[in-house]
């Protein structure tokens, strides 16, 4: 059964979702002894520092379409976004897109250096494990099905394997499909995940968590090809992030084969099959309608 949402809009829960993640996250990165102080300095000061929370919010927004309270997705929120971080430190390093900004701030490496920053990025990936098996007892039989989908979207074939094709790509010409598959595994899969694992963890039936995946698939590629074009239409100051790193690492991206047209319209196409997908689950849906819309306009 799906439920239905609840009757205050969910613009007006975005800022308590934010701030219940955070206090979470804060939480998560409190140590109780045993690990070096650098490290924890370096793994707070990458997940603290002024992320939007797109991935929390669209756990909590999925929870609500089946009717979990917020303390059952908790852990969920957290675990997404520890990952989320841990992909970022990852991903502005000199080896791969060498990036100085990150959230408008110096990226973990410049801060910490190189060494310190890749394995602030490890641990928040075990870390974010961590959390979820702490929380397990509460996700019942489903628990492992729920971990799974965080593994395999971080893994191989999702994010990891994503950041690997992006990589290759660089410099040549790929076609559009070949982007769209590096688009949804580099930074869909883990939206993908975030959308799926209250899904999972509410045992919701086969048909909802078809339509909540053709949504999810959708929406993080969505997600991509508006970070893509923020990068040509906006400046280092407002994204937070240096506008012009695709361009300085030949980036294959959705503006640079189609056009930053062809690629405003290609979101909105993209857009408009997750919400077709969206609109057969009903009104318990509108957190994650409201989350789409914003991913579709954000400028940052
Ligand atoms: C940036 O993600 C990296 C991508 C996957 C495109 P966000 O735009 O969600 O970054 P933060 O968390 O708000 O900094
Ligand atoms: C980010 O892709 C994907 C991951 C971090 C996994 P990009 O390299 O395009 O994102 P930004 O522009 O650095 O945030
Ligand atoms: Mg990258
Ligand atoms: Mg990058």
């Amino acid at each position: 059964m799906v439920s239905q949402a609840p009757k205050q809009g969910f613009a007006h829960r975005v800022q308590q979702y934010v701030s219940r993640v955070n206090i979470r996250l804060e939480q998560a990165l409190t140590s109780r002894g045993g690990v070096p102080e650098q490290l924890v300095e370096a793994m707070r000061y990458s997940v603290l520092g002024p992320g939007k929370r797109v991935r929390p919010l669209l756990s909590y927004a999925s929870g609500e379409l089946f009717g979990l309270a917020a303390e059952r997705v908790d852990s969920i929120a957290v675990a997404v976004e520890l990952v989320h971080a841990y992909s970022l430190i990852h991903d502005d390093l000199p080896a791969m897109d060498d990036d100085d900004v990150r959230r408008g701030r110096p990226t973990v490496h410049r801060k910490y250096g190189e060494a310190m920053a890749i394995l602030a990025g490890d641990a928040l990936q075990a870390h974010a494990f961590d959390v979820l098996c702490r929380d397990s007892a509460g996700f019942g039989m489903t628990g492992t099905r729920v971990i799974g989908w965080l593994a395999r979207a971080a893994g191989p074939a999702g994010m990891v394997g994503g950041q690997v094709l992006d990589l290759q790509a660089e410099g040549r010409r790929v076609d559009e499909s070949a982007l769209a598959n590096i688009h949804r595994r580099k930074t869909g899969e883990l939206i993908r995940a975030a959308i799926m694992m209250p899904g999972e963890l509410a045992e919701a039936v086969p048909d909802t968590i078809r339509l909540l995946d053709e949504f999810a698939g959708n929406i993080g590629l969505a997600f991509q090809i508006r970070d893509d074009l923020l990068e040509v239409e906006s400046d280092t100051e407002a994204i937070g992030k240096s506008a012009g790193s695709d361009k300085k690492n030949e980036k294959s991206t959705y503006p640079s084969i189609l056009g930053a047209d062809g690629a405003r319209r290609r979101a909105g196409e993209v857009y408009g099959d997750a919400m077709a997908a969206l609109d057969k689950l009903g009104e318990g849906a509108s957190g994650l309608r409201w989350i789409a819309d914003f991913i579709v306009r954000r400028s940052r």
